[in-house]
């Protein structure tokens, strides 16, 4: 059984036997980045005609090839730590680099300024702390607006109970602040959350933020966030690129005067990689049957973070039938260590190698040592 997703992402034409030599090779789980498919990802984007400029979160995936053939596709990079304006700034400077993050210590802010980022703040705190740091700087403001979107409640980010963006009703008091030190608000954002599938949304975002910026006297650029989803289960329709692009032209041509920005992660980088791990183990508990595999929790979070679904297919044995129902489990000493809860495989056996599908974005970024277990290895091809 292979899902439709799968099928359509071009690892289905790449030879399996490749994959297969490839885990024969390396004993160890590897993450598996296809190139070519990152530059198709990013080329599709740039081919949009509404935004003005793009921005590739890394934290989706920092991978140096990754990070490089991205920017090499026109991207700016999108950065929320002093390490990921580091990795970013070997290949793009100034203007292009941005500086997004959240709760963050003063000592980042100044070394981002340093480094000519544009930088986002979204709370009050540091302009009136310290604002002297940011004296004659233009700076972007986050805003919330109110709500939240996106695949699950952890990967929300707007409406009360989230602690990003500056709440609507401070937004006075943050101009005040900013007068007081001469900064430049040039520049309204908001990123509502992950793997958003309704290309309305962005729409609505942008509409919300141009009303906004009737408020300033010198916005340029607004930024709507990243989110694009990537359908992960076999009921869930790919996102319409083309419907996205004519709403954000309609919106944008009510308020022509604004660069459009979007800061994707997940869309570039998700289906351009596989997570290849091995069968360790077969166990039969109960009505359960278990089949272990080299890589666990701590390669790849997302199933027991967010309930995330990711294909999982046995590489050695597809032409078999899909007839077992597994609990697809790694060896992290975890309950939560499940990377596929009921999902229908041939009959395993040790040594089988099993292919985990969109393994590209929040996989190897997200990775610990907990258990002292080396996460996934991360190869390119
Ligand atoms: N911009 C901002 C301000 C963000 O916080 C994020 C992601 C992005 C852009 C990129 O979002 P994307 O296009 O990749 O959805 N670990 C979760 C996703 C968390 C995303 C955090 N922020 C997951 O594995 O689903």
């Amino acid at each position: 059984y292979v899902g439709h997703h799968v099928r359509e992402t071009p690892w289905w034409q790449l030879r399996r036997t490749d994959l297969l030599e490839l885990a024969r090779q390396q004993a160890a789980p590897s993450y598996v980045y296809d190139l070519s498919t990152v530059r198709e990802r990013a080329r599709r984007l740039r081919a949009l005609s509404a935004p003005d400029r793009w921005f590739y979160a890394l934290k989706a995936n920092s991978h140096p090839d990754v990070l490089q053939a991205i920017s090499e596709e026109g991207f700016g990079l999108e950065c929320v730590s002093l390490e990921e304006l580091g990795a970013a700034s070997r290949l793009v400077k100034g203007g292009r680099l941005l500086f997004t993050p959240n709760f963050a210590p003063r000592a980042e802010y100044e070394a981002a300024l340093q480094m000519g980022a544009r930088v986002t703040l979204d709370n009050l705190h540091p302009l009136a702390h310290w604002g002297e740091a940011f004296r004659g700087r233009d700076i972007i403001l986050r805003v919330d607006l109110g709500v939240g979107r996106g695949h699950h409640d952890k990967v929300r980010t707007g409406g009360a109970g989230s602690k990003f963006g500056l709440a609507m009703d401070e937004i006075e008091t943050f101009r005040t602040l900013a007068r007081q030190h001469d900064v430049h608000v040039v520049g309204l954002h908001a990123h509502l959350g992950s793997g958003i599938l309704d290309a309305g949304h962005w729409h609505e975002v942008y509409g919300q933020l141009a009303a906004l910026a009737q408020r300033f006297t010198r916005i340029e650029a607004i930024n709507i966030g990243g989110g694009l989803g990537v359908p992960a289960r076999p009921d869930e329709a790919p996102m319409d690129l083309a419907a996205l692009d004519a709403a954000l032209a309609e919106i944008k041509a009510a308020y022509p005067q604004f660069q459009l920005w979007m800061e994707p992660g997940r869309y570039l980088v998700a289906e351009a990689g596989v997570l290849l791990t091995q069968v360790s183990q077969t166990k039969r508990k109960g009505d359960y049957r278990y089949v272990g595999l080299t890589a666990g929790m701590n390669s790849l979070i997302r199933p027991a973070l967010y309930d995330a679904w990711h294909e999982i297919v046995n590489l050695t044995r597809l032409e078999q039938p899909a007839d077992t129902l597994y609990q697809v489990v790694g060896p992290i000493c975890e309950s939560g260590d499940v990377l596929g809860a009921n999902r229908k495989l041939p009959a395993c056996e040790e040594g089988d190698v099993i292919l985990i599908a969109q393994g590209g974005a929040y996989g190897a970024t997200m990775a610990s040592h907990y258990n002292l277990r080396a996460p996934a290895q991360e190869i390119v091809i």
